[in-house]
């Protein structure tokens, strides 16, 4: 806690502002375990994954790949490739330890949550819920590879948001006080699970092209996905989402997103650096600030809108996106040297209160996979 707090401090001060309702309680969720119909209240802890059998899945439910000591095997090793592959990039490409993914930072700002003060009631659980305070936020703007490469590569790209003053307990001991959202401007990620994700990873270090073709054999979905992230004009246009599905309360199960909270808005970089994603993202806060409104789907059907298999797109038709809050960055200036505090920061999804605990196989694994990356690159070797 100590540590982080000084991170913060010194992040903060290196920055200078210028300024329910339950759902499915009438769909009563078809659950294979023996537990069909069991209300689940929604202030409860979330239930635990439980293993799978031939039956169709349910709703608000998640199944371990296997049994739980096989996922935690396969966890401990997961985490153990991570950090091969941050050796790996650092040698490769002659720079220090950095995140597994995620390496390049654009910028990060300041800014606050507020609450939708329309939102679905079926929404306001956790963050969302009618008793809570708008609230600080940090958001960190990133490209997706483990390694710094020029803006105009073909590369997914990151939003991820640090959410100050959370209450409750956490699942991490690093953080108490934090909640954090990550998001990529995908609505699929790499994989149906962290199987694939991993498998994806590991081709993925001899660069990006390479990994597509490897997906191109192994996980068709996963390669449509990553083609569609191409070279972008802005981080500030960019819609983003999580890919992975989370509680909302302990009795549903929901995906993030965010739009742009100007629809309109359009960025005309002109593309002539290898950095021009920060500097246009530089301009943009400097201006006007910077505007994202967070949206949530809601888990409508066990098939269309799946937990255990991610790319599966939720489609809009089958769950609309409900606003829940404004991601509210004022103009600021970001100075060169709020660079080092940026990436010390550590987000991960499981920085999280049980309301918005992660959901499904490819969520589990991040819970061990995030922790290792950030200890190497904290250690820096
Ligand atoms: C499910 C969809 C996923 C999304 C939306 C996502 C998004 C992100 C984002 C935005 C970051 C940057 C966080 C920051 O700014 O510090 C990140 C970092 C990272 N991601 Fe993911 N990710 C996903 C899945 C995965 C999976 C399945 C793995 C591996 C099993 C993984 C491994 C990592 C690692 C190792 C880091 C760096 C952690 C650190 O050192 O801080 N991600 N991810």
């Amino acid at each position: 806690m100590k540590v982080l707090k000084i991170i913060h401090r010194s992040f903060f001060a290196s920055l200078v502002l210028v300024v329910g309702c339950a759902h499915g309680a009438s769909d009563q969720p078809r659950d294979p375990s023996g537990r069909a119909g069991a209300a689940i209240a929604p202030n409860a802890e979330p239930a635990e994954p439980v293993v799978p059998h031939d039956d169709r899945p349910a709703f608000n439910t998640e199944y371990f790949l296997g049994t739980a000591e096989q996922e935690a095997t396969q966890f401990a090793d997961f985490a153990k490739q991570i950090q091969e592959l941050q050796q790996k990039a650092a040698a490769d490409h002659g720079q220090p330890v950095q995140r597994g993914f995620h390496a390049k930072s654009h910028a990060c700002l300041s800014g606050e949550l507020r609450l939708e003060p329309h939102r679905d009631p079926r929404t306001r659980f956790g963050l969302f819920a009618d008793d809570q305070p708008s609230r600080r936020i940090v958001t960190r703007f990133s490209n997706a590879v483990g390694w710094r490469q020029a803006d105009g590569d073909l590369d997914a790209r990151g939003l991820a948001v640090k959410v100050f003053g959370a209450p409750g307990p956490k699942y991490m001991p690093d953080e108490q006080d934090t909640q954090d959202f990550l998001m990529t401007n995908s609505p699929t990620p790499v994989g149906r699970d962290a199987v694939e994700f991993m498998e994806f990873a590991r081709a993925n270090t001899n660069g990006r092209v390479s990994g597509l073709f490897f997906l191109a054999g192994h996980a068709p979905t996963a390669a449509k996905a990553l083609a569609l992230t191409t070279a972008i004009d802005s981080m500030v246009t960019e819609r983003f989402w999580s890919g992975g599905a989370y509680h909302l309360g302990a009795h549903q199960a929901v995906k993030y997103s965010t739009r742009p909270c100007d629809l309109r808005l359009v960025r005309e970089p002109s593309r002539a650096t290898d950095d021009y994603l920060r500097e246009d993202l530089v301009a943009a806060a400097a201006k006007d600030g910077i505007c994202m409104t967070l949206y949530v789907q809601l888990q409508t059907d066990p098939d269309k809108t799946p937990i255990e298999n991610s790319s599966v797109v939720w489609e809009e038709k089958d769950s609309p996106i409900l606003p829940v809050a404004h991601l509210m960055m004022p103009p600021q200036e970001v100075l060169p040297t709020a660079a080092a505090a940026c990436d010390a920061l550590a987000f991960t999804p499981w920085h999280s209160m049980p309301a918005h605990k992660p959901m499904g196989h490819i969520n589990r694994a991040r819970r061990y996979v995030y922790q290792a990356s950030q200890s190497l690159r904290h250690a820096g070797h």
